[in-house]
């Protein structure tokens, strides 16, 4: 099997053969061209580079903490920034509120701050901090997968500027309670079950952030106290489903000594563990299950936001001529002023 290392390549290699799109594109439309580029210059052209953040899904970049990963706390982010959603009422989604939210008990931990801190050197008229939230879930589980899970992007998400209503769910809360916010945020019990299953296969849980439901060792190679949700905590995998219908007693949420946290074994059960037996016996129906559930998670956005049609690679656009000042390598502009463009046309 491939090693994560060879996520981002292979997550790359991916976008670009699904480049062949239908979608009438006629340059420029200033809703799609930056985050094409983000989406898909990596390590080429003006390299954004925003995947090199999740890729090895091990990299620890820009946590100064060992057992802390920042694609996990991509992830994470993306769903607590979702998990407020009220689809009935069209409120809530990806929209980044989370920002405004740290401080509350639902959303423990310096991931949220620190993703957000992380996106802002990318955020911009045209790449919402929403759109960067979601960007950072996809890259994680495209990197984390090995390129198994490519996530179809739109961009279009809207910021706000304030926190809004509560309601992450808590692993002390009971199985009526995630049921509830879970249909709020529109997904039904089946869903329920796919989706923590697909969101608890990478990270695990730390002792410095939930203390009740881990312990806090004193550990230099483990400094945040963190139990991996399975044997491959950064491997994108359906070693969370296998390891649960086996009874590994891995998984904190599902066997720690904590049994009112267990919300891991009361949801996976909620269908009579119908659904997690089926993820545990198929690895392509794990990965089949979290593209399609996690790109519904992440085009949860208010009824009034319009999100683009699916950003397919643009194959041919005029880049910026710049005379003088440019970087030499990446061939990046002093001014970004549209009238400033000199078309040559160039593959990218
Ligand atoms: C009832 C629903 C859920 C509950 C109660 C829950 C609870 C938790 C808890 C307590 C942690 C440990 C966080 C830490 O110690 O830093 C965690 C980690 C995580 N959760 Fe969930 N979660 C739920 C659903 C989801 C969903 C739907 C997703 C994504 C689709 C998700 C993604 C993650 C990820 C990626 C981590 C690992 C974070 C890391 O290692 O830094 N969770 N969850
Ligand atoms: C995140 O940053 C905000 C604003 O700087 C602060 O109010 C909040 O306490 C921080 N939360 C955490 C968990 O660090
Ligand atoms: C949830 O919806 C899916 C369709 O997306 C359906 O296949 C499944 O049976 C539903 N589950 C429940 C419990 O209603
Ligand atoms: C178990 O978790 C609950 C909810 O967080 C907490 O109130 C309780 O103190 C914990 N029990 C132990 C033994 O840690
Ligand atoms: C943690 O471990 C180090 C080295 O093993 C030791 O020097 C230190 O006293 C320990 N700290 C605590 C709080 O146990």
């Amino acid at each position: 099997m491939l090693t994560s290392r060879h996520g981002l390549t292979l997550l790359l290699a991916l976008s670009i053969t699904v480049s062949s799109g239908t979608t009438a594109y006629t340059w420029p439309d200033p809703r799609i061209d930056l985050l094409e580029s983000i989406l898909y210059q990596q390590n080429g052209f003006r390299q954004y580079g925003l995947a090199f953040g999740v890729a090895p899904c091990n990299n620890q970049a820009s946590t100064l903490e060992t057992g802390r990963d920042d694609s996990a706390e991509w992830f994470r982010t993306a769903y607590h920034d979702m998990a407020t959603a009220d689809v009935q009422a069209g409120t809530g989604g990806i929209d980044a509120s989370i920002g405004f939210e740290t401080d509350r008990d639902e959303n423990k931990g310096k991931a949220f701050n620190e993703s957000i801190g992380f996106f802002i050197g990318f955020q911009s008229v045209r790449s919402s901090m929403a759109d960067l939230i979601a960007l950072g879930a996809l890259f994680s589980v495209g990197s984390c997968s090995n390129g198994e899970v490519i996530i179809p992007f739109r961009g279009g998400r809207v910021d706000v500027y304030e926190a809004g209503p509560s309601g992450v769910p808590q692993p002390q809360e009971s199985l009526d309670s995630h049921t509830a916010a879970f249909a709020r945020q529109g997904f039904n019990v089946t869903e329920m079950i796919g989706l923590v299953a697909c969101g608890h296969t990478i990270g695990g849980v730390h002792g410095e952030n939930f203390p009740e439901i881990v312990p806090v060792v004193n550990d230099s190679n483990n400094m945040a106290s963190r139990q991996d949700f399975d044997e491959s905590f950064d491997n994108f995998d359906n070693s969370v489903a296998t390891q649960f219908v086996s009874n590994s007693m891995q998984n904190p949420l599902a066997f720690g000594h904590n049994e009112t946290t267990r919300s891991d074994f009361r949801i996976f059960n909620a269908d009579g563990g119908e659904l997690i037996r089926k993820m545990a016996e198929s690895q392509q129906l794990f990965w089949d299950t979290c593209t399609t559930l996690l790109e519904r998670m992440l085009n949860t956005v208010p009824r009034d936001v319009q999100l683009t049609e699916v950003i397919q690679p643009i194959p041919v656009r005029p880049k910026i001529k710049h005379p003088s000042g440019g970087h030499p390598t990446t061939g990046h502009a002093k001014s970004r002023r549209v009238r400033d463009v000199i078309p040559t046309y160039t593959r990218v």
